[in-house]
């Protein structure tokens, strides 16, 4: 059935053992950022069969899929309020930067007789989660009178907010931050988790400072790319998650709208260029499904004019294939296109 995503489940998890030998080389560990398969079982499970031993969620819903699934668990969104007792019961480590919240995640894992572990989020410049070094001091020391809360770690996120990307400079700052809290409070932060896949290419070069030990990986191992720069992993497989549509018409149009005209359905006023009539494909999937520029034709010469709930809108002019009604089209996808789809209730996945 269309539209459907296929797969190369193999593919990922060769670059999964891949990313483990580079961190092992290294001496870092890493968790397998698996949001953008939305809780896909099949392939959660091969991997973790395949040697991955630490799965990050940022949603606790997927975590609760897995719960069958022998893999350390985190979850990798500051928890909300209303769900400490499944982040309790289906987490084994949670990122926080609330006292509110690990006080009721103390409270709740007292209620299941279990220590659940926090990694600290410190704010390194990206403005997302995270608190600053006299906000973590306070909170260090009211947790550290909590029965059932371990500090594992302190952690940063970059690049996903505010594009900052990692440096020498802030990942310095990030361990003399962990050095100086661990002075005051006499304990040791067994873990600093330094970031996402933006730090792939301080991790290869050997960049990172020894103290951090540990990341959060997702794009750079589905994806085979590193976020922020937009660079393509050498070695790494790409292009794991393709996707099929079908025709659903296929007709000579104008390329400039008849009539008088204002916003479309997305309320955006849209722009033409006058290229006299065009060859247009309409293929069965739309806004609903996936943001257009998240879309890459893998035929070159087929142009994404735009779209609207359901239905996208090719230009499909120039190319040499003499396509009909119920022809199938494909798409490399970006992160953010393989994320929306795997959530699609509406888009088959096919794993191959
Ligand atoms: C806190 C946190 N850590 C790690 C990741 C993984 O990011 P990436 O897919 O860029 O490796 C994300 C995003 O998904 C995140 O929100």
């Amino acid at each position: 059935m269309y539209p459907a995503v296929e797969i190369s489940l193999n593919k990922i998890i060769e670059n999964a053992k891949q990313m483990k030998k580079i961190c092992d080389a290294k001496n870092k560990s890493y968790c397998l950022v698996t949001k953008v398969v939305s809780d896909n079982k099949e392939i959660v499970k091969a991997l973790v069969e395949n040697g991955i031993n630490c799965i990050g969620e940022s949603r606790i819903d997927n975590l609760i899929s897995y719960k069958d699934i022998e893999a350390e668990k985190w979850l990798i969104r500051i928890p909300m309020l209303c769900e400490v007792q499944n982040v309790i019961k289906y987490s084994d480590v949670s990122l926080n930067s609330e006292l509110v919240v690990i006080k009721a995640l103390n409270e709740e894992a007292k209620k299941q007789n279990k220590i659940h572990k926090i990694i600290l989020m410190y704010e390194l410049g990206d403005l997302r989660e995270g608190c600053s070094k006299e906000e973590l001091e306070e909170i260090i020391e009211e947790t550290l009178k909590l029965s059932n809360i371990k500090i594992y770690g302190l952690g940063t996120n970059l690049s996903c907010y505010g594009a900052t990307i990692p440096t020498k400079e802030n990942m310095n700052e990030l361990v003399s931050v962990a050095e100086e809290l661990e002075e005051k409070f006499n304990f040791k932060f067994e873990l600093i988790s330094g970031g996402n896949s933006s730090s792939y290419k301080m991790l290869k070069n050997g960049e990172l400072p020894d103290r951090i030990n540990n990341l959060r990986l997702g794009e750079s191992v589905f994806l085979g790319n590193v976020p922020c720069f937009e660079e393509p992993i050498l070695d790494f497989n790409r292009n794991n998650f393709i996707l099929k549509t079908q025709i659903i018409e296929l007709k000579e149009k104008a390329s400039v709208p008849r009539g008088k005209h204002y916003v479309d359905s997305f309320g955006k006023i849209p722009t033409f260029i006058d290229k006299g009539i065009r060859k247009k494909a309409i293929i069965a999937l739309g806004k609903q499904d996936v943001r257009l520029d998240c879309l890459i034709p893998e035929i070159r010469e087929i142009i994404v004019l735009g779209g609207s709930s359901d239905h996208i809108i090719l230009d499909i002019s120039d190319c040499k294939e003499n396509f009909k009604v119920g022809d199938e089209i494909s798409f490399k996808l970006t992160y953010g296109g393989v994320l929306s789809l795997m959530t699609s209730k509406y888009v088959e996945r096919k794993i191959i």
